[in-house]
């Protein structure tokens, strides 16, 4: 058996690629898929979520919609990048399952409290159902082994001049996470923007010769569109498959412990990821940032799944 491991997303071009190395290599036991409001609105994300495993064939995992707005203020869905379906691009006609009748905070309730290992969270979308989880179920805690999360950054932001996308549209979720105690990993745009699409990329999907190869070149192919339209980048960064293949191969990946804290009341910085990499606040270290990545090790790895 593999990594127990949930997946919370917000599907989401990258998303869409997350879910795929989840439930394709057979290094982790992916129990269950949880949605929420994020790059599209729930309804949306959840079936985006559907459809993707439904196109893979993957029927045995459930999948359950969350929370459908930030713990506070509204949501402002990312249409700019992702589309109006939040999922644009390629056709996506395939039957598919309905979601699980439950909410996904419950469905990650029962599948911790039902898993005789600690589970890992990976979350690749806004942190709102984890913060949930986390604070309306104290008691599964222990029974957490690790949250791994694309979210933050290093660096500079992607939504605001200094906020990531996830951390943005939900900070005091984030703020939740981060201050759980819990052993937590950050992947963010700092490592995320080394994960580029290229040309041939794109070209390795559709060399497959799967139907899913083809819908994620033609899935990355509009991700690019946008991404020269909005950020001026020439190969789109691929940002949320990372954060899986951190839990998969911990060898892609360079981690070193820091102290990390969102900014909640700032005036141009909310949602942004202070990030202390030399120690200046004094401040215990609560999570392992990515610093680097092994970019192509990380494609091959992610190739090999479709
Ligand atoms: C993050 O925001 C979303 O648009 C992507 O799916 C990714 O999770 C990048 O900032
Ligand atoms: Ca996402």
């Amino acid at each position: 058996m593999g990594i127990p491991v949930i997946l919370d997303c917000d599907p989401g071009h990258d998303d869409a690629l997350a879910l795929l190395l989840a439930a394709g290599d057979d290094r982790l036991d992916l129990l269950g898929v949880t949605t929420v409001a994020g790059n599209q609105t729930l309804d949306k994300t959840t079936r985006n979520a559907l459809r993707i495993l439904a196109l893979a064939g993957v029927t045995d995992v459930p999948v359950a919609a969350g929370c459908e707005r930030p713990l506070v203020g509204d949501l402002e869905v990312a249409a700019d990048i992702h589309g109006s379906t939040g999922l644009d691009g390629p056709e996506l006609d395939v039957p598919m399952p309905p979601s699980a009748d439950v909410h996904a905070v419950e469905l990650m309730r029962r599948l911790v409290t039902g898993s005789p290992e600690p589970v890992t969270l990976i979350a690749t979308g806004p942190l709102t159902n984890v913060a949930m989880l986390l604070r309306t179920h104290a008691s599964v805690l222990p029974l957490i082994k690790r949250i791994v999360f694309m979210g933050g950054s290093t660096e500079r932001g992607n939504t605001t001049p200094y906020g990531e996308f996830n951390i943005v549209t939900d900070p005091e979720a984030a703020d939740i996470v981060l201050r759980s105690g819990l052993p937590i990993t950050m992947i963010g745009l700092n490592v995320t923007h080394q994960a580029r699409a290229t040309p041939s990329v794109i070209a390795g999907f559709r060399d497959k010769g799967s139907r899913i190869g083809a819908i994620c070149a033609e899935l990355m192919t509009f991700f690019a569109g946008t991404y020269l339209r909005v950020f001026g980048f020439e190969d789109p960064p691929v940002h949320d498959p990372v954060a899986v293949a951190a839990v998969i191969d911990p060898s892609l990946v360079t981690l070193i412990p820091a102290p990390v804290v969102v900014e909640l009341a700032g005036v141009h910085t909310r949602g942004a990821t202070v990030v202390d990499l030399h120690g200046r606040t004094g401040l215990p270290a609560n999570v392992d940032v990515a610093v680097g990545l092994e970019v192509a090790g990380f494609w091959r790895l992610m190739t090999s799944v479709l």
